[in-house]
């Protein structure tokens, strides 16, 4: 399992940089971000998320799949993904990060993407996604743009969990997946 990089990271804040099909271990890493998503109980992660500042994430809401109709079939990896367009009626709805635990806040986004992508075989996919896991998508679209939800929710709840946030940051937190925190300075323990 990787470790996920927590709130406050620096690379959470980069834009994503495109891939190639060279791309080193590419394989591994997808299937070390699966890994580190059901450990985590996440139903999608992005690769900023993990440290790696590259245009990829995957999802997976089958287990939602009898609830949620567009979670049918939905586990997925998606490369150099870019988001043409949103659509439709906005919705809101709660939601949660891997790099922001505890932490659940209502976000608005509209109910249709169209996305094109590359799927693991390197296969063009040009598809428009309803409901839930347009939400997803956007969700992690988000974070390879450097954007997070917390971006997003209204300026007085921002105002509200800003102490956690902060708290997140400095790794006071109880987390049981591993997480890389920003603020944990090496020890110095070289002596003078
Ligand atoms: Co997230």
């Amino acid at each position: 399992m990787l470790p996920v990089v927590a709130y406050g990271h620096p690379t959470l804040r980069k834009v994503s940089q495109e891939i190639d099909k060279d791309y080193p271990d590419l394989e591994n890493l997808i299937d070390a971000m699966f890994e580190t998503m059901y450990e985590s109980v996440g139903i999608g992660l992005a690769a900023p998320q993990v440290n790696k500042s590259i245009r990829l994430f995957i999802a997976d809401a089958t287990q939602y799949e009898d609830e949620i109709p567009e979670a049918r079939g939905f586990k997925k990896v998606f490369i150099n993904p870019q988001i043409i367009e949103t659509s439709g009626e906005p919705v809101s709805l709660d939601e949660g990060c891997l790099s922001i635990p505890l932490i659940r806040e209502e976000v608005t986004r509209d109910n249709t993407v169209r996305i094109q992508y590359y799927d693991k075989d390197w296969q063009f996919h040009d598809d428009t996604y309803n409901g839930y896991v347009a939400r997803i998508i956007q969700h992690e679209y988000d974070h390879l743009e450097g954007i997070l939800f917390t971006d997003k929710i209204n300026p007085l709840r921002k105002a509200l969990i800003k102490k956690k946030l902060n708290d997140i940051s400095k790794g006071k937190i109880k987390v049981d997946y591993k997480m890389i925190f920003p603020s944990q300075k090496k020890k110095l323990t070289r002596s003078y």
